[in-house]
């Protein structure tokens, strides 16, 4: 007799005698006869240990919850009455016959499928979280993920390539993790951020097209959407430019979720500049489901004598914004004092606001705190400009742009949440045109914004400043960045003034990149290339509100695998083979 999982059994196996295996959910003792929930990867099968089958139902009586069970009998149909719709297997169940436990269990330290239970001890007992049935479908889900992928792009002739996990550093801006040399003492290995430098070099070498399902390590702060080990799809091709990439990555996706997320899903992939994005969201991964958007009204307020926004007006490092928040007006008081401490978390002195009742009505139609320190002029350019209506709310930022953006944009995050006026579905975004440096007031020094083997835009010179355009791209999707590349320096001369730009000395960049330099000499193509984050892919087509619930056994918040309670210390004997002293060492 085969082995039958349980979720797949229905009213075509009534009469016919089934094998299952899995662990028990629950028991229930009827006085009489005993149920048992029996669960697998497939579902939940109901089944019934009658007195009259005297030699189990003993046996039935010490089962206990997550004993693991191997069970024969017969499919019967429920009677009328005791039939459960929320359940696949609803309408039948089975009467057991034979009986092995295979294994006992302990009391697992939560019940499964119990969205209440806390998170570290979710983490802890892991083996056991993960027999519940979202966090089963979320790592099926993954796999058929990487399947769909793989098969994507092996149709389209790219090879599988895996580069090393113990190398050198690749500067993607965050920490490095290190592994000390035995062999070597006192050097040490890092762990890579993102296998960059070995992609490019296997299209130095020829390999035309190259992917890998890569494990990358970042020593960073971690946020919901961030784990310090994390998964790519690494990309890179030769003889291509951003247009290819775009692309490819389109056609991706569109194969991505017609095998797995909706099969009409319309999707489109629309272009902004980095420079626009942040005029209109205060960032560059917009959620475009989300209807807000900032006007600039600074032009309008040359003049203005309000010297919140005065002190703004001569300075071209600050930004004044309106937002307008339609059907915004009757937000009470609390509301707005609550998004006042939101957007001073981020450096900002105030939020100021127009609640419109009669945009007619300047004098009696508009309550504000900052309406008498305007002109009506000033007044009607705002409201003409943020196209207010009647019972509309209007708030405005003054600050540096850099304060603006960061809380305004967050600003808009949390209304479109409070505010329930997220779209449902699905909205890519690619931002382009990004700057190449930003400029770093405390060192005074450029920093990359992507990273240093991205190619600055056609047409640039050799003067590099903040103001330099390069060749990256970034894929959003639903105010998410899942992706992002570029075009890469593919000679020697440009790669080493941009390492000059960078502030980096001649012995700095022979120590850190003297092998890539070197290789750049011979004969390396032009090529392009782009990362995608799988987990936080994974995290947002599963609506899935943290990374970790993507990952089988992820980190917490604090870097730390609360199941194998690694990190942990290493003996003295250990370090000493390394030449590491700790200072717990005495
Ligand atoms: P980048 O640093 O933008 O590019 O990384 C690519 C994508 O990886 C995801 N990601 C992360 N996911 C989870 N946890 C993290 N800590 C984390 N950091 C990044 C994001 C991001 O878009 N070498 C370049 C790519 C290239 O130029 O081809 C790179 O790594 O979704
Ligand atoms: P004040 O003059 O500090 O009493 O502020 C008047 C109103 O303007 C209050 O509603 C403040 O929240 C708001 N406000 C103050 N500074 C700013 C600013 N830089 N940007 C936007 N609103 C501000």
């Amino acid at each position: 007799m085969k082995r039958t999982y349980c979720g797949q059994i229905d009213n075509e196996n009534i009469n016919e005698i089934l094998k299952v295996k899995g662990w028990v959910n629950t028991r229930r003792d009827h006085g009489g006869v005993i149920f048992i929930d029996l669960r697998d990867h497939t579902g939940i099968l109901q089944i019934v240990f009658n007195p009259d089958a005297e030699k189990i139902f003993d046996m039935a009586q010490s089962l206990r919850s997550e004993y693991v069970l191997e069970i024969t009998g017969t499919i019967n149909k429920r009677l009328e009455g005791t039939i459960n719709s929320d359940m696949k297997t609803g309408e039948i169940e089975l009467i057991a016959e034979q009986l092995l436990i295979l294994n006992t269990s302990k009391t697992p330290p939560f019940k499964i499928n119990d969205e209440k239970t806390n998170e570290d001890l979710r983490l802890q007992y892991r083996y056991i979280d993960l027999r519940g049935a979202k966090m089963q479908d979320n790592l099926r889900f993954r796999s058929k993920l990487y399947n769909s992928i793989r098969n994507h792009l092996s149709d389209n002739d790219f090879n599988e390539i895996e580069t090393p996990v113990l190398t050198k550093p690749t500067p993607e801006g965050a920490r490095d993790y290190l592994v000390p040399s035995r062999v070597h003492k006192t050097n040490f290995f890092a762990l890579p951020q993102s296998p960059q430098l070995f992609k490019q070099l296997l299209m130095i070498a020829g390999m035309d097209k190259y992917f890998q399902i890569a494990k990358c390590f970042r020593d960073e702060d971690l946020r919901a959407d961030r784990q310090p080990e994390f998964t790519q799809l690494d990309i890179e091709c030769s003889f291509c430019d951003e247009d290819d990439i775009i692309n490819l990555t389109e056609s991706l996706m569109k194969s991505i979720f017609s095998s797995l997320v909706d099969k009409n899903a319309n999707l489109e992939f629309p272009k902004i500049t980095y420079k626009d994005s942040m005029e209109k969201y205060g960032c560059d991964k917009p959620d475009l489901r989300n209807p807000l958007e900032l006007k600039d009204i600074k032009n309008l307020l040359i003049n203005t004598e309000f010297k919140v926004f005065k002190d703004c007006i001569n300075n071209e490092k600050t930004r004044i914004v309106a937002l307008n928040v339609p059907n915004g007006s009757t937000m009470s008081r609390k509301n707005i004092d609550k998004y006042t401490e939101l957007v001073k978390s981020f450096g900002a002195k105030g939020l100021a606001y127009f609640k419109i009742d009669d945009i007619n009505n300047i004098d009696n139609g508009i309550s504000s705190p900052i309406k008498k320190f305007l002109n009506k002029e000033e007044i009607k350019d705002i409201l003409n400009v943020v196209n207010a209506n009647n019972g509309d709310l209007i708030f405005f930022s003054a600050d540096t742009s850099d304060i603006v953006n960061s809380s305004m944009s967050a600003l808009i995050h949390n209304l479109g949440k409070d505010l329930d006026i997220i779209e449902d579905g699905y909205k890519f975004l690619w931002i382009v045109d990004y700057p190449m440096f930003e400029y770093d007031n405390n060192t005074q020094q450029l920093t990359s914004l992507h990273h240093p083997f991205t190619s600055p835009s056609e047409g640039h010179t050799d003067e590099f400043t903040d103001k330099t355009l390069s060749r990256a791209y970034d894929l959003t999707l639903n105010g998410n960045e899942i992706g992002g590349g570029s075009v890469r320096i593919h000679k020697k001369s440009l790669q080493l003034s941009v390492f000059k730009a960078l502030g980096l000395s001649d012995e700095e960049i022979e120590n850190k990149f003297g092998f890539f330099l070197k290789a750049l000499e011979y004969g390396c193509p032009p090529h392009a290339g782009i990362a995608f984050g799988l987990d936080r892919l994974v995290m947002i087509l599963m609506n899935l509100p943290s990374i970790r619930d993507t990952i089988a056994f992820p980190k917490t918040q604090s870097s730390a695998c609360l199941l194998t309670d690694a990190p942990t210390e290493i003996n003295a004997s250990q370090l000493r083979e390394l030449s590491i002293k700790t200072n717990k060492i005495k």
